[in-house]
């Protein structure tokens, strides 16, 4: 299913709909995916005084809220700092959330966490999505696949000196864009009280899709495939990364938003 044939609930369009990280990639564009929609949406984050670590702002920002959505993102991705990060956040949020009497609970987590042993990022995230679970309250958790604008990271992180050493793995990652449109549909509909998958239109192998981001970018560094690298430190399979069974899959392809990507870069040099 594509998400635009995904259904559109019917709804109340005043419904006020809290964005925990609204300010960042994902949380800005729902913020305004949700207002042209005419819904109520609020963005929260330290920068407009609500920090779910410390509970600061979160009881006066829930006041009236039916939905909340938690795109929010460790500053750390050391282990303890990221598993510490999304215990203690998450704790706050869904006691205030049942406090508000929050009808829905939303959390944007990755595909593949329940998979992945080896990741502390992603051990924080299935923690997350435990504590979610277990709270009563309605909830959807929406398991992403890596963004493109994600994608420079990756090389980033893969890199030694001149040589970008990648796993034998396919990834099926998606535009920001595409992430935004589907969490923004889930999080006005019925609680799935579980797990749905999104990823991108398209499959690669995650050294083609490498070489493509670098190239466009004309960055010399050499990729290389090498069974024994790792992802941020853990080992994968050749399907970690992609759905395991049904997805909703976004429209943006990864040629086409790279190219958009390079010629915004070069008008603005
Ligand atoms: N990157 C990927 O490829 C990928 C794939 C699948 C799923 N995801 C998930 O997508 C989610 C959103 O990622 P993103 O890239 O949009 O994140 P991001 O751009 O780094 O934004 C993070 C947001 O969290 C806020 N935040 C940080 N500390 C906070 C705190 N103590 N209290 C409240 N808000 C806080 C930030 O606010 P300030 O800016 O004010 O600090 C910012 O608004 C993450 O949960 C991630 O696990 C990512």
């Amino acid at each position: 299913m594509t998400l635009i044939e995904s259904d559109e609930q019917e709804r109340d369009i005043d419904m006020k709909v809290v964005i925990i990280g609204g300010t960042g990639l994902i949380g800005s564009k729902l913020v305004t995916t949700l207002r042209e929609r005419g819904d109520h949406a609020v963005a929260a984050s330290p920068d407009t005084g609500v920090n779910t670590l410390t509970g600061q702002g979160l009881a006066e920002v829930l006041q009236g809220a039916s939905v909340v959505v938690d795109v929010s993102n460790s500053p750390s991705f050391e282990d303890k700092a990221v598993m510490e990060f999304f215990t203690t956040s998450t704790r706050n949020l869904l006691e205030h959330a049942a406090d508000a009497g929050v009808k829905h609970y939303v959390a944007l987590s990755v595909v593949g966490t329940g998979r992945i042993p080896d990741s502390g990022y992603l051990q924080a995230k299935n923690a997350q999505e435990t504590l979610i679970r277990g709270a009563g309250i309605p909830y959807s958790i929406v398991h992403a696949t890596q963004f493109f604008e994600f994608i420079n990271r990756i090389a980033d992180e893969a890199t030694d000196g001149t040589t970008v050493r990648l796993p034998p793995i396919l990834i099926q990652p998606m535009a920001a864009d595409d992430v935004a449109e589907a969490v923004g549909r889930i999080a006005v509909g019925e609680p799935l009280n579980g797990t749905v998958d999104i990823a991108g239109p398209e499959q690669f192998r995650f050294d083609e899709l490498i070489r493509l981001s670098l190239r466009a970018r004309t960055d010399p560094r050499e990729v290389v495939v090498d069974p024994r690298a790792r992802y941020f430190g853990a080992e994968l399979d050749e399907r970690s990364l992609i759905p395991a069974g049904e997805a909703r899959l976004g429209e943006i392809r990864f040629r086409e938003w790279l190219g958009q990507r390079v010629a915004t870069a070069s008008r603005s040099r």
